[in-house]
Order: C-alpha cells, then sequence, then structure tokens
C-alpha cells in the first residue's frame, strides 16, 4: 500500500487529456475498453489533428501551388504553415523539411537519389559528391527496421558499394566497439535513433562524430525518437533525418525528410514530373530547388496540415513532459513484467536511456498467441517480426510481442496488461514449463 501511495504522489502528470482522443473511448470485443498499447506501429490521433484535417477538406481544399483562386491560396497557405510548424518543432528550416509518405518513402528518396547520382545524375555544379561505387562502403547497424536496410541493400546492389552493420550487444545496444566497420571509404552512415523493438536510444553524438570523422553522410532514422523526445536535429549535427507523421497523432500517409540545406541544395532528384522543375523542353529540364526539387505531384495537403496541427498538439504536452511521463510508465512496466514467469524482456531491462516500446517473448507461446489473448482483454499490442528481422534473429527468435506507450497510457491500463500478460501461459496450460 505504502509503495502504491509513493508511486501515485511521485507519478509524473498526465501531459494531455485522454479524452482529446476519441477512439480511447471505444469498447472492445466483449465489450472491453480499449487499452491501446501498439502506439510505435501508429499513434491515435488527437480531435485538433481530426478537426483539422476535416476542415481542411470540407472548406479549403485546392491544389497547392497551381492556382491563383482564393482556394489553392489558402491551401498553400496551410500547407507552407505546416513546414515551419513541423520545422520548428526538429529545430531545422523550413526548406530543410521534405514532405513525404512516411520515414519509409523518406529513406528510400535518399537511396534512389544517391543511386541517381551513382549513374551520372550530379547536378551541375553540385559541390557535395553523393555517388557511390565498388570500394565504397554503407554502414548501418543491426538494429535497423527493413525501412533503413533493405533500401541501402538494394543501393549497394545497384553500385557495387558494400554493405557493413555495426553489431549489438546482450541487452540490444549498439556495441561502439564494432565500429571500426566505419572507415575512409564509408559513404553512408544510416542508423536508428530509437530501436522500434528495444527502445534502446543510439549513441547519436558519438557515431554522428565517428561518420563525419570519415567523410560519411550521416542519416538518422528518427521516426521512434521524434514523437517521445525533444529533438534539434541541427544540434545533432546529423546531415538527413527521416520521420513519420502517423506516430505522432498526425494523420496516415505523411512524413518527412530533413537534410541540411547545402546538402539537399546538391542531391539529385528521386520522383520527377509536375512541380518539381524550373525548366522543361522536350529534350531536358532543369529542377526546382529543395524542398519543390523532392514534392513531385499534387501532395496530399490535409494530412500535411494534419501534421501541423498534431505537432501544436505535442509542443501543448511540451515534449520534455511527454518524455518524462512515458519514462515513468516504462520503469513502472519493466520490472514488473520481468517479474511474470516465462517472460523475457528483449531490450534493455531498465527504463534509462530507451523509451516505452518494450518487446518481449512468453515461453512456449507464440507472439500471435500472446497477442490473442490480449485481445481478449481489449488490449491492442503489436505481435511479430516488427520489421526488424535481423534484431530479432540477435536474440534467438522470429518474433515477438510489444506494448509501447504514448502520452495517453496510464498505469492503471499497464496494471490490466500486467494481469493478462500473467495468465497467458495459464490460458495454454504450460505455466510450469520452462
Ligand atoms: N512501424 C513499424 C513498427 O511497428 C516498423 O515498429
Amino acid at each position: 500500500m505504502k509503495t502504491e501511495k509513493m508511486l501515485a504522489e511521485n507519478f509524473p502528470q498526465m501531459p494531455v487529456e485522454r479524452a482529446d482522443f476519441p477512439i480511447l473511448q471505444r469498447q472492445m470485443r466483449g465489450g472491453k475498453p480499449l487499452i491501446y498499447l501498439d502506439s510505435a506501429a501508429t499513434a491515435q490521433k488527437p480531435q485538433l489533428v481530426l478537426d483539422t484535417v476535416n476542415a481542411q477538406e470540407t472548406l479549403h481544399n485546392g491544389a497547392v501551388k497551381r492556382g491563383a483562386h482564393e482556394l489553392a491560396e489558402e491551401s498553400t497557405t496551410a500547407y507552407e504553415d505546416a513546414r515551419q510548424k513541423v520545422a520548428d518543432f526538429v529545430g531545422a528550416d523550413a526548406a530543410e523539411i521534405i514532405w513525404t509518405k512516411n520515414s519509409t518513402e523518406s529513406l528510400n528518396l535518399l537511396a534512389y537519389s544517391f543511386g541517381n547520382a551513382s549513374c551520372g545524375r550530379q547536378l551541375p555544379n553540385a559541390k557535395h559528391n553523393f555517388a557511390l561505387g565498388a570500394g565504397d562502403n554503407i554502414v548501418i547497424t543491426r538494429a535497423e527496421h527493413h525501412a533503413n536496410l533493405v533500401p541501402w541493400q538494394e543501393l549497394c546492389q545497384r553500385t557495387g558499394a558494400e554493405l557493413r552493420w555495426l553489431d549489438l550487444d546482450a541487452a540490444g545496444r549498439i556495441d561502439l566497439a564494432t565500429a571500426s566497420v566505419i572507415d575512409c571509404n564509408t559513404k553512408v552512415l544510416a542508423f536508428t535513433h530509437v530501436s522500434n523493438v528495444t527502445g534502446a536510444i543510439s549513441p547519436v553524438a558519438e557515431l554522428t562524430a565517428l561518420g563525419h570523422k570519415n567523410g560519411a553522410v550521416v542519416v538518422l532514422d528518427a521516426c521512434q525518437s521524434v514523437p517521445h523526445m525533444p529533438i534539434n536535429f541541427q544540434s545533432l549535427d546529423i546531415d538527413f533525418a527521416a520521420f513519420s507523421g502517423h506516430k505522432m497523432g498526425a494523420p496516415t500517409g505523411i512524413g518527412a525528410l530533413y537534410g541540411k540545406a547545402e546538402l539537399l541544395a546538391d542531391l539529385p532528384p528521386f520522383l520527377c514530373g509536375g512541380s518539381m522543375i524550373k525548366q522543361v523542353s522536350m529534350e531536358i529540364s532543369t529542377y526546382a530547388d529543395p524542398p519543390e526539387r523532392f514534392e513531385a505531384g499534387t501532395q496530399p495537403v490535409a494530412q500535411v496540415v494534419g501534421f501541423g496541427a498534431a505537432v501544436d498538439y505535442l509542443q501543448k504536452a511540451g515534449m520534455e513532459n511527454i518524455a518524462a511521463y512515458e519514462e515513468a510508465l516504462t520503469a513502472y512496466a519493466l520490472p514488473r513484467m520481468q517479474e511474470i514467469p516465462g517472460v523475457r524482456i528483449l531490450g534493455p531491462a531498465s527504463a534509462e536511456n530507451r523509451i516505452g516500446a518494450i518487446s518481449f517473448a512468453v515461453a512456449g507461446v507464440h507472439p500471435h498467441d500472446v497477442g490473442q489473448v490480449l485481445d481478449s482483454y481489449g488490449i491492442a499490442v503489436r505481435v511479430g517480426h516488427h520489421c526488424a528481422q535481423p534484431l530479432h534473429r540477435h536474440f534467438g527468435v522470429w518474433a515477438s510481442s510489444r506494448i509501447s506507450f504514448a502520452p495517453y497510457n496510464t498505469v492503471e491500463e499497464i496494471d490490466i496488461f500486467l494481469t493478462a500478460l500473467a495468465e497467458v501461459r495459464k490460458f495454454f496450460g504450460i505455466e510450469d514449463i520452462k
């Protein structure tokens, strides 16, 4: 009782209002209230975002940068205002933010643009040479999800460059003792800021310094960090970063690529077509400056504007508050999960230097079965390999279950999850099997 009281007194205040998230009122199968512990896959959206998207579609819809009429003007203003908001949120200038579909597309954009540079499609007068070839290497880590792995594998296959990776320690943290794979032939160093499986925060400063010392372009996959902690890309000194709107309360279908202005200026285009050009003749075209050079075709305006609203919502809650609150939820859940017989955490066992994405294996039970039992309690978790098969192999498993927190989760929800998790092995009658 005493511990519970101390916990209640010391626990940080929830930085958002649960009532702002209509979906959290839902009753699931069997009348159970929804307990949503799958925000690392996709986060729920506050009413502010839903209303903003609705208003954009209902009242302001017009083609961005393509019309002289009032609706086109309103849409263009909203589109560029959102860019400024997102840029301010991540410590960037507006022209350093390029809209993409999601982090996956951001990383593909980079890999394809580097590939185009490698085929001799460098921009005229470019100071930065993004071309790769035989003898060069790209370095990633074993902690990457497939979006920051497969595009680099493909780029290596197209250019003859070699793919190398840093390995991990027993807790799944990047092992800097394996960083000798980075050398003066490393053209790209791409790594995750936070693992979507282990929740571990990477040593960004050390890796960035190493990459730059060797002349590499440093790419940060920030899709699991931007929603959960204060970020300033310019201070981190990384060259490019990818993140997704839907993991931070924005609609699906919108993400961003950050790039240092002087690098974006020299980056060849990826998708080509309308709005990304300066001049087009039947023989040849010249390209617009960033960000337009990378935003070909009609853009997802309502999603962009919704992204701006999501950032407004998070700014109001305060990213410091969100980080502290989610860390407290993680510190509450981790030791209690480890007390449950048969439960093994894949990743750091304590809440330090990690976020609240917690993957776990339950001895003798397939993750899909874990997920189904939890679902019968109204609890939504992710199951499978979480798009990170090599990382799962590191832990000697093919798949796992994962809970992940957002600022709208509560200790009470974690308690219900812990009760349900303790029932999983009993449900299958294997609680005595080691
Ligand atoms: N977005 C995927 C996840 O759920 C990779 O972690």
